[in-house]
């Protein structure tokens, strides 16, 4: 064997059975091979288990994809490259020509696009609705036949609760499925609830460091089966170093997720009391409209706090420019702390009837609590607001 085909064909180094490595290795491989073509071929009719081409399938990815699947309880779990990737790739396996959808106004940005400029493209209609309008929900339920109702709680970046049980009753009894992003909320939380199908940003709580991105589409076995073909002939697929990663971040989920959250609740009682503050946003607090809902459905009330400064753009540059421990950034749920100022909110899109539903004002900030010391955000924030106002 010469040189250039020796490296084309390295030595094997493989494990005994009984010596296993604690942290399953990356299967960084796109193809996987049979010893002879009709193992091959039972692969390929669905007789046997295995792996053949990363596109459809990856151990990696596959242990993740119980993880996630578990956590949140249901069967099973798709995994691609965004959490964006999620929204577009399940609505588009979920409708064809001639559905409905029934969306909401606070819901993310990109999803409303997706709604309103993408899909109506390909002849599916829309409604969307105030996630609180629960006379409004009802009514376009029953009047019009719907495919899916896609929605979010706590929705970003206000927080409002979606009535879970409320969506879900009233989906199920006219025959539509539910979808909802539980970005927000974590893989712990909403489980219980009659809902058809979870979505999920990995790049958030999941890998939790901020460095890889990712999406999970969780469901039970038949819906996922159902979707599966359609989604890998899109090709959204997860790398498996990415999968590798957000795995390693999934170990310490509930540490993070239970750090964070209490800092957000100290954030938010802070804010709360400061007299340049006008309105907290956060579940968690008793003065949120939803409190009671919030409990009743989450086990936590998750690591975003926005409020409303008393004042506009320029203030809200200043606060967020005078933190030190909060970065100018998007995004949500790694370990340090970000903030977004009014000037880089988004929904400028909105017309002013759905601004008001949305609650964005003109010093709406939103920030997203890490894992720091909540004396030392709560310090951070206090300066950062003396300075915000300070006469300039
Ligand atoms: C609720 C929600 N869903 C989906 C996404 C998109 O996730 P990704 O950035 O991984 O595409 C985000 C990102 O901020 C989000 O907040």
């Amino acid at each position: 064997m010469k040189h250039n085909t020796f490296v084309n064909h390295p030595p094997p180094a493989d494990l005994a059975p009984d010596n296993r490595a604690l942290v399953a290795p990356i299967y960084q491989s796109v193809k996987f091979s049979f010893d002879d073509t009709d193992e091959t071929l039972r692969y390929l009719k669905g007789e046997r288990a295995g792996f053949y081409y990363s596109r459809n399938s990856n151990p990696t990815l596959r242990q993740l994809e119980l993880t996630l699947a578990g956590l949140q309880g249901r069967e099973d779990c798709l995994l691609v490259g965004s959490g964006v990737a999620t929204i577009a790739s399940a609505a588009l396996a979920l409708c064809k020509q001639g559905d409905h959808i029934l969306a909401f106004i606070e819901s993310y940005g990109p999803t409303r696009w997706l709604v309103q400029h993408l899909l109506s493209r390909y002849g599916v209609t829309h409604e969307l609705l105030s996630i609180e309008d629960r006379t409004g929900i009802e009514r376009a339920l029953n009047e019009t036949k719907t495919r899916l109702v896609l929605f979010e709680s706590p929705t970003n970046p206000v927080t409002k609760i979606a009535d879970i049980e409320h969506l879900t009753l009233h989906a199920r009894r006219t025959g539509c499925l539910t979808v909802m992003d539980n970005t927000f909320a974590g893989f712990h939380n909403h489980g219980r609830f009659d809902v058809d199908i979870f979505l999920h940003s990995l790049t958030k709580y999941a890998s939790g460091h901020g460095d890889v991105m990712g999406g999970a589409i969780i469901a039970n076995r038949e819906l996922i089966n159902g979707m599966r073909k359609d989604i890998v002939t899109l090709g959204p697929t997860l790398d498996p170093h990415a999968a590798f990663l957000i795995q390693r971040g999934m170990r310490t989920y509930f540490l993070r997720y239970e750090r964070q959250c209490a800092n957000a609740l100290a954030v938010s009682h802070f804010l709360a009391d400061h007299p340049r503050v006008k309105r907290v946003f956060h579940p968690g607090l008793e003065s949120h409209p939803q409190h009671a809902l919030a409990k009743r459905q989450m086990t936590d009330f998750g690591t975003v706090v926005s409020f409303e400064l008393d004042g506009g753009i320029q203030e809200g540059n200043r606060f967020a420019e005078a933190l030190e421990f909060f970065s100018i950034a998007a995004s949500l749920g790694s370990t340090e702390s970000l903030v977004v100022p009014p000037a880089l909110l988004g929904g400028q899109e909105y017309t002013a009837e759905q601004r008001a539903v949305s609650l964005i004002g003109r010093g709406t900030v939103r920030l997203s609590i890490g894992i720091e010391e909540a004396d030392d955000l709560i310090a951070d924030l206090s300066q950062a607001l003396d300075r915000a106002f300070a006469a300039v």
